[in-house]
């Protein structure tokens, strides 16, 4: 939610610089964008509605600086107006800032300001507001300092003082990075935005702050005490956050379903029984996770239920809260990110361990907050997803749990052929002419308003997930449903016509889902069939490879490619959907 970058270092072309920074962060934030810097002792600031993407470089080329900031923008706090849009001022104009969260308690701040000095309606414009008032009697480190303890909520920001030359930045719930290069520093909120400079980083944790000039200091943002942070290095190649040959970020991640599925059960068997075990030894196991993430989880409670003979409860982050009654120290909590950053997510474990209970992690961002903040942390090594839409970090996620389930059984290396197998299956799968055959598929569906997905036992989440991908790619209405409650109720839609996705595996449950599809056929549904083999009842049959208990993994992988087909048919962008962020660090 909102990209931020910063620069100070070597380079005279730090306003470019930022600019291309922030254009890999679009997938962050792009309602409105904004940058600004010191150009010889006056405030540049050039800030706009609109997508980064589209920003013209050679408006910025004869604006040479060694320092900048600049913001991507989902808005929180007000519309998407150039004037609400990142960085925002103090009254005088010396001070900027751009942020990323809420600062709750902004309007007390605003009042006691005078509303009046105020040019937008956001809450960040408090940050510029209030550090201006204690700059006049501190010095500029302090006033930032004294500023940012008297906020509440959960904001990253960055700050740039004219006449100063360094950036503060400061953390508290949303994510920022520091990029360590040589003689020069970056501020980002997710590391693709500096990873062709370097892959040295320091995570700034909850309530810190850091000083970047011609070095980096960290500050305990409480007390003001200098804290000693560990460099880590990252090891993703800058490439892996490019679209290379791809039109989309959203196509390039689908097809790179081919290997990291692989990648991700690449993982020390003594990590993949540490948490089997822990599963085992706890009294009350929860999964949880947000949107894409949260389905994922709920096919975990399949696959531990179907191979491993254990129950454990799924629920959505959102709602993780509301199980604090029955989480004592022996219960267990595994949550499940792509980013690491996820709000809802971060609050269900604070939840979790103040009850005492562990927090173990499935994460593609290594590093990330939620990977720091758990007992144990698996990294899925997706590589980093770009679009909004979550897919390979999604199979990745869900080869990981079958795989501790088969680990809890006894039988990990069966699990890693079975996998293996799912992977190289997936390859075969994502020919040409498969994907030319989804794209008829979404030329059926693309002018129609509504599309209903059915599945059930472990492909009932992917029922869920399938109107996911569609509703948030082509903004057709999607619905998932359990194949066996169609006629407690939905089926009262079905018209004559209407596109019904079926997810028919070859499992003990094929037969029932077969017959719930006749049932839509008999009211005039129009059927797309996924499933192994080929039957009577479907209009259209996209033939998956049969994988066994496994089938969720290759099931959605067509949903994806036909919710990218549609979105694009649609006149759409898919990696940038209206009203979405890529991660969702607020509640
Ligand atoms: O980064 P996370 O996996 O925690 O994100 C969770 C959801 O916000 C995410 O899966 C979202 O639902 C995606 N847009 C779905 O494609």
């Amino acid at each position: 939610m909102c990209g931020i970058f910063g620069y100070l270092g070597k380079r005279d072309n730090a306003l470019e610089l930022v600019i291309k920074g922030l254009q890999k962060l679009e997938y962050r934030g792009y309602d409105s964008w904004g940058v600004t810097t010191d150009l010889n002792g006056e405030l540049f600031c050039k800030k706009k509605v609109g997508k980064i993407s589209e920003a013209n470089l050679d408006d910025f080329t004869d604006k040479k600086a060694t320092i900048a900031m600049g913001h991507t923008r989902w808005a929180t706090h007000g519309g998407v107006t150039d004037a609400n849009a990142h960085p925002h001022f103090d009254p005088d104009r010396q001070i900027s800032v751009v942020h990323n969260g809420i600062i709750e308690n902004f309007q007390e701040i605003k009042d006691e300001l005078g509303a009046e000095n105020f040019v937008s309606e956001t809450d960040t414009e408090v940050i510029a507001h209030l550090i201006a008032k204690y700059r006049k009697n501190h010095p500029f480190k302090e006033a930032v300092l004294k500023a940012v303890q008297r906020f509440e909520g959960r904001f990253a920001i960055v700050v740039l003082n004219v006449g100063e030359n360094y950036l503060i930045a400061a953390r508290r719930g949303s994510p920022l990075i520091v990029g360590i290069g040589e003689d020069e520093y970056f501020l980002a909120s997710d590391i693709p935005a500096f990873l062709e400079y370097t892959q040295n980083v320091n995570y700034l944790d909850d309530n810190e702050m850091v000083i970047v000039d011609g070095g980096v200091e960290f500050l305990n943002l409480e007390t003001g005490e200098p804290i000693k942070k560990r460099l880590v290095n990252i090891d993703w190649k800058a490439e892996s956050a490019e679209k290379g040959e791809f039109d989309h970020f959203m196509l390039k991640e689908i097809m790179e379903q081919k290997d990291t599925i692989l990648r991700a059960i690449n993982q020390e068997e003594d990590d993949i029984m540490h948490i089997a075990q822990q599963i085992k030894n706890s009294r009350g196991c929860f999964l949880s996770g947000c949107g894409t993430a949260g389905k994922v989880c709920m096919a975990g409670e399949y696959f531990f239920s179907m191979i491993a003979n254990r129950h454990v409860n799924f629920a959505p982050s959102s709602e993780f809260p509301i199980y604090h009654h029955f989480l004592r120290p022996e219960s267990l909590l595994i949550v499940i990110s792509q980013s690491g950053e996820t709000a809802d997510v971060l609050e269900a474990m604070e939840v979790a361990k103040s009850k005492g209970a562990k927090v173990l992690s499935l994460v593609n961002v290594e590093g990330s907050t939620i990977a720091r903040q758990s007992d144990f942390s698996i990294h899925i090594k997706a590589g980093p997803e770009k679009a909004v839409a979550s897919t390979k970090a999604a199979t990745s996620q869900m080869a990981l749990m079958l795989l501790i389930a088969t680990a809890m059984r006894g039988e990990l290396q069966e699990g890693r052929r079975v996998l293996a197998d799912v992977g190289s299956k997936i390859n075969d799968m994502l020919n040409p002419r498969f994907l030319t055959y989804i794209k008829t598929v979404a030329e059926q569906l693309k002018d129609h308003e509504n599309a209903y997905i059915i599945g059930k036992a472990e492909n009932y989440p992917m029922a869920l997930e399938a109107a996911i991908k569609i509703q948030e790619v082509s903004y057709i209405h999607a619905e998932g449903f359990a194949a066996g409650e169609l006629k407690h109720g939905p089926i009262a839609l079905i018209a004559k016509g209407t596109p019904c996705i079926s997810l028919v595996a070859n499992d003990e449950v094929r037969q029932d889902v077969i017959n719930n599809t006749m049932e839509l056929k008999a009211r005039g549904a129009h059927i797309i069939g996924i499933s192994p083999e080929k039957h009577d009842v479907f209009d259209e049959w996209i033939k998956v490879p049969d994988v066994g208990v496994a089938s969720p993994l290759v099931n959605i992988v067509p949903i994806q490619l036909l919710a990218y087909y549609l979105a694009v048919q649609r006149g759409l962008d898919p990696d940038m959907p209206r009203n979405l962020a890529k991660s969702v660090t607020v509640k």
